[in-house]
């Protein structure tokens, strides 16, 4: 498969209606097909930018793996595929024989794709909108052939827009985890995602709270720079599970802009603890769902 994938405006002779159609229902079976082995799929998203999704996404995959679960991380976000950067992967596109597209290695239990490495040129803008982009996302998630899974964790871009509608389309038991910050200004936006996903029918799995307080290193005393609770106290009014708060911590900008695993970093810091216990809710209530089934 080429690396750079051209979509052009339809021209005569291009397929009919009815032909796209029939190609949408095959793609939508591979993409049944692929996903069949993995058990649990989480769509990483929020109204707003830079909340922490894509480092939410790279942290849950990365505590989840590290307790022995089989994890798949896949970035969606076509205008700023930063799961790469953030993990320090280069060349994460990899073709296999029969054109399919084989996630990389990460770790031992960790596998990572990024919609990004299809994008060609990562320093040229990508201007696919609407139908086209949608197309580009149903066929980069119709193309990864994914093995068996425990969880595959979806990170999307800020908005309601293609990615995430793509897909809670095509991957319609994809289960939603939404990211805030704990002050006001980005409430409104977690409103925002909840209303998608019932628009959509995608079930809410929980809320984080990202930032959520800060400790001063220097003199150890709690500093109130975003505040926190917020995001409690929304999903709380919002009558949707809340998963937990991950606190500021400068040294995770620190380890994103060097590619470096946080939690391998920094193993007993606090976020580290707080994605832990998290991540402990995640496979508990899965398991509980299991033996109630
Ligand atoms: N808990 C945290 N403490 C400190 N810095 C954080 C924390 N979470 C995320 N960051 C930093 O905030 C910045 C934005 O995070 P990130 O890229 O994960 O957000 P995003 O929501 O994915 O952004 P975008 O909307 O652009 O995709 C990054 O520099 C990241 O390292
Ligand atoms: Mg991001």
């Amino acid at each position: 498969m080429s690396k750079t994938l051209r979509i052009s405006k339809k021209k005569k002779g291009d397929p009919s209606l009815s032909e796209r159609k029939a190609a949408m229902a095959a793609q939508d079976q591979t993409i049944k097909d692929s996903l069949s082995l993995v058990e649990h799929k989480f769509l990483v998203m929020s109204g707003k930018g830079g909340v922490g999704k894509t480092s939410v996404a790279a942290n849950l995959a990365t505590a989840l793996s590290r307790r022995g679960a089989k994890v798949g991380l896949m970035d969606v976000d076509l205008h700023g595929p930063d799961i790469p950067r953030i993990l320090g992967l280069k060349g994460v596109l990899e073709a296999s024989v029969d054109g399919r597209i084989t996630p990389k290695p990460y770790s031992e239990n960790l596998e990572v794709i990024s919609v990004g490495s299809m994008a060609g040129d990562p320093d040229k803008a990508v201007i696919w909108r609407g139908p086209l982009k949608l197309q580009v996302i149903r066929q980069f998630i119709s193309g990864v052939q994914w093995g068996k899974l425990d969880y595959l964790i979806i990170d999307s871009p800020p908005g309601t827009g293609d990615e995430p509608l793509t897909v809670a389309q095509t991957i319609p038991d994809a289960k939603a985890i939404i990211v805030t910050m704990p002050q006001e200004m980005c409430l409104d936006d977690v409103r925002k995602s909840i209303n998608f996903c019932k628009t959509v029918k995608m079930e809410i799995f929980g809320l984080i709270e990202n930032m959520s307080g800060f400790v001063c290193p220097h003199c150890g005393k709690p500093i109130d720079l975003f505040g926190t609770g917020g995001g409690f106290r929304t999903a709380a009014a919002m009558n949707i599970p809340f998963l937990g708060r991950i606190p500021l911590d400068p040294k995770m900008v620190k380890s994103a802009d060097a590619g470096e695993p946080y939690m391998e970093e920094y193993p007993d810091s606090e976020a580290t603890k707080a994605y832990d216990q998290i991540v402990a809710r995640i496979m508990g209530a899965e398991r509980t769902k299991t033996q109630m089934a």
